[in-house]
């Protein structure tokens, strides 16, 4: 087990996380089970909110709601200080709903429907993102119409590759995402804006790529940054105030990852952008940075129950849990890793490699010739670091209703979204007349 925010192994052998004894967790709320660190979750915010405002006077920790978002978690970040980065109309009215000011708040996409456009400009958001020149008379016909205005990030292309899995390297110059500075793109997104009398260009954005174990592909595309503002400002004569550098920064799945600390991935980062704009010649700008993986990741765990252990004598043998694609489909996405260990036993020596399966009808493999405590069929695994992308990504593959999620603190845990139930399943289901039989 890794030692990661409060997760304790007790005298009993259980792991405990905020407190709470797993086994009990199971017990009263069921399996499969995302149970989330709040200490950890605000003790990550913290270390980004801390380092921020130590490396830049003017300062916004942004979290970036794709890798989970629901009410309470929104409410416990903005309480902490962060606004909320928002991918989608879904992630917007959810940070809405959960009371999050719309000045907080900050739109992406490669592709905004003119609905989550109308419904960003309507709430009175903080901050768009554009990430194409097409995008910008877009937002202006939007404006016009709503008699609104919009205020403006460039997200802009660096073309910087990170040392990632290649589906989340979005940095490069090949990539849907961002406004190219190599193709000059950037620069004419920038006059267009400048023109647009419904749009405030405020900033510039960038995010080139997730779960990456090192900060220097960051430092340089934050120099890249300080380079093209310049160049806005020969060009155009604005000084643009605000900088976002985006999210990206990797968190420790398996004990061997050893990612920078937030602390010194924020410090350098925001070291090598001020460094730069000083050496040109522009004022301190407004930083932003928006995390997801590292603000939420490691302070979740999922648990599954062990159903079946099926020895196949010289071949291997298969653990099957209650879990699978459907809570978490990045082992099969992106053939993620995770540590994986017997939650009743958690301090027995991992002494049987076995292959843990999910109860999908195709392979459905969660982790290959992992090492466990001897698992039998009523033990309980964890699983964990699945606080981000786990539940954000879950689906009702196989019509499996998706998991619980509580909150453990202090010796307590409180559901932060119920379980899905067989009529949630079915509430979008219609028969038309013809096949309703009556
Ligand atoms: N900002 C933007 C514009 C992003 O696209 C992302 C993530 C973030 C911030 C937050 O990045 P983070 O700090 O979480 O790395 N489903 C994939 C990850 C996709 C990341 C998408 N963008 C996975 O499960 O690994």
């Amino acid at each position: 087990m890794m030692e990661l925010g409060t997760q304790r192994i007790a005298d009993n052998g259980h792991l405990t996380i905020g407190g709470c004894d797993t086994v009990d967790l199971a017990a009263r709320f069921g399996t499969p089970l995302y149970v989330l660190d709040e200490a950890h979750l605000r003790s990550n915010c913290r270390a980004y909110r801390v380092a921020l405002a130590a490396g830049a006077p003017r300062s916004q920790p942004m979290y970036a709601g794709k890798a989970l978002l629901t009410t309470a978690v929104a409410r416990i970040v903005v309480s902490e200080g962060f606004g909320v980065d928002v991918a989608s109309g879904g992630e917007l009215v959810t940070a809405l709903r959960a009371g999050v000011a719309p000045e907080q708040l900050l739109l992406h996409g490669n592709y905004k429907s003119r609905e989550e456009m109308r419904l960003a400009l309507e709430c009175g958001i903080g901050r768009v993102v554009v990430d194409s020149l097409p995008e910008l008379p877009e937002w202006q016909a939007v404006a016009e119409e709503m008699g609104a205005r919009v205020p403006v990030l460039l997200r802009v292309n660096p073309n910087v590759k990170p040392k990632t899995h290649t589906k989340i390297q979005v940095g490069q110059i090949d990539s849907k995402f961002g406004l190219s500075i190599q193709s000059g793109d950037a620069l004419r997104a920038a006059r267009d804006a400048l023109a647009l009398d419904r749009l405030d260009l405020l900033g510039i954005h960038n995010h080139i790529g997730s779960q990456v174990l090192g900060w220097q592909a960051f430092g340089e595309a934050a120099r890249q940054l300080a380079d093209f503002l310049a160049a806005v400002r020969d060009d155009t004569g604005a000084v643009l105030d605000q900088v976002n550098l985006g999210g990206g920064l990797g968190i420790r799945y398996l004990p061997d990852h050893e990612p920078p600390s937030i602390e010194e991935f924020v410090t350098n980062v925001v070291g090598a952008l001020r460094e730069r704009l000083a050496a040109l010649r522009l004022p301190e700008p407004l930083v932003l940075m928006e995390p997801g993986r590292s603000i939420v990741g490691d302070a979740g765990t999922t648990l599954y129950r062990v159903g079946v252990v099926k020895e196949i004598p010289g071949v291997r043998t298969y653990v099957s849990v209650d879990g699978g694609l459907y809570d978490n489909p990045r082992p099969a996405l992106y053939g993620a890793e995770y540590n994986v260990f017997v939650a009743n036993r958690a301090a027995a020596p991992a002494d049987t490699v076995v292959t843990v399966a999910g109860k999908h009808c195709e392979t459905d493999t969660l982790f290959s010739d992992v090492k466990l405590a001897s698992p039998r069929a009523g033990d309980l695994l964890a699983v964990q670091s699945t606080g981000a992308y786990n539940y954000a990504m879950a689906s009702n593959y196989n019509r499996l209703p998706r998991p619980a999620m509580v909150l453990a603190n202090g010796g307590r845990a409180e559901v932060i979204v119920r379980r899905e139930t067989y009529d949630d399943l079915l509430r979008c289901d219609l028969l038309p007349l013809r096949l309703s039989g009556g």
